[in-house]
């Protein structure tokens, strides 16, 4: 089993020997990297390219580990032995009401499976310590059931942070981490041929050169991302916005059509509105 990226997702060779390392060892891969570098959409592609169901649990600063386990619905049972009265078969028996978490389906399911714990780090910071056994070992225990849950086949994991809160030792010990760094020019060109296979060359060679003057203003609080660049592409084809709005010609340099598709705050649009306005005058 190995991945080599596929025709949706460019996957440069440190990421693929990431991915293929975190199979061998069977350990999770720790996945960081900017926001819209393509983590997530990683565990759908690997999980797609291995021919593996994918389980998704997407974290949120509310959720607890023990959901990804199981609960165990009480009030439902409650409801049930009101409503049905006496000596219904239902009620009596609790496994009834246990409500299986990914993690469960995830250890039980027939085939093996990729499991996607995403964004990690809005939980809080009990949660990843909370997985520790789980993630190692493969099984938990269900007291409600007296019953162990061991995986049938360990999944492959995949563990996605925006480094919002560290995480613990113990935590990353039992992983193999990975940072994908943001694409250089050459491969975010390939990443956006993968979505525009027909844009023309010269529109995306004016499109690239603003997306990265923009990323490189000094000072600017929110880089544009891969994915916001994709965005404003479509934009810019959708409007059929021609190759002259893009490029600085002679004295007539500009603020890009459409540009907040890329710049998020009004102090970023300011930094650039004020660089635009100095190379004008440098000419
Ligand atoms: N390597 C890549 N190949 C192809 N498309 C990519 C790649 N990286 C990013 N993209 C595009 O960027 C979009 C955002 O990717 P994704 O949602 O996986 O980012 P993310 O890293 O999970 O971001 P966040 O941290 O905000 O959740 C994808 O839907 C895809 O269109
Ligand atoms: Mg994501």
């Amino acid at each position: 089993m190995k991945f080599h990226g596929s025709d949706q997702y460019v996957a440069t060779p440190d990421l693929m020997l990431a991915v293929n390392a975190a199979v061998t060892l069977q350990r999770p891969l720790l996945v960081k990297g900017e926001p819209g570098t393509g983590k997530t959409m990683l565990a759908e592609q690997v999980a797609q390219a291995l021919g593996m169901p994918l389980l998704q649990w997407h974290i949120k600063s509310t959720t607890k580990a023990q959901q990804g386990l199981y609960e165990y619905d009480a009030v439902s049972r409650l409801r049930d032995s009101q409503l049905a009265g006496q000596g219904d078969e239902r009620v009596k028996d609790i496994r009834n009401y246990i409500v299986k978490g990914v993690l469960w389906q995830a250890f039980t399911a027939e085939q093996p499976v990729a499991l996607l714990i995403d964004e990690i780090d809005k939980a809080d910071i009990e949660f990843p310590n909370d997985l520790l056994r789980e993630i190692d070992r493969m099984e938990f225990y269900v007291y409600e059931t007296r019953e162990l849950v061991k995986a049938r086949h360990r999944p492959i994991v995949f563990i996605t942070s925006n480094n919002e809160k560290e995480l613990p030792d113990a935590f990353l010990r039992r992983c193999f981490f990975h940072y994908i760094k943001f694409p250089d020019a050459q491969t975010m060109q390939r990443i956006v041929d993968v979505h525009f296979p027909t844009l023309k060359k010269d529109l995306l060679g004016a499109a690239m050169k603003t997306f990265y003057d923009v990323r490189n203003l000094p000072g600017i609080k929110k880089k544009p991302s891969t994915s916001e660049l994709l965005d404003w592409l479509k934009l810019l084809v959708a409007e059929d916005i021609p190759l002259e709005a893009l490029q600085s010609q002679d004295d007539k340099v500009a603020v890009p059509p459409l540009v907040g598709a890329l710049l998020k705050n009004e102090q970023d649009v300011t930094l650039f509105e004020k660089l635009v306005f100095m190379q004008r005058h440098n000419r």
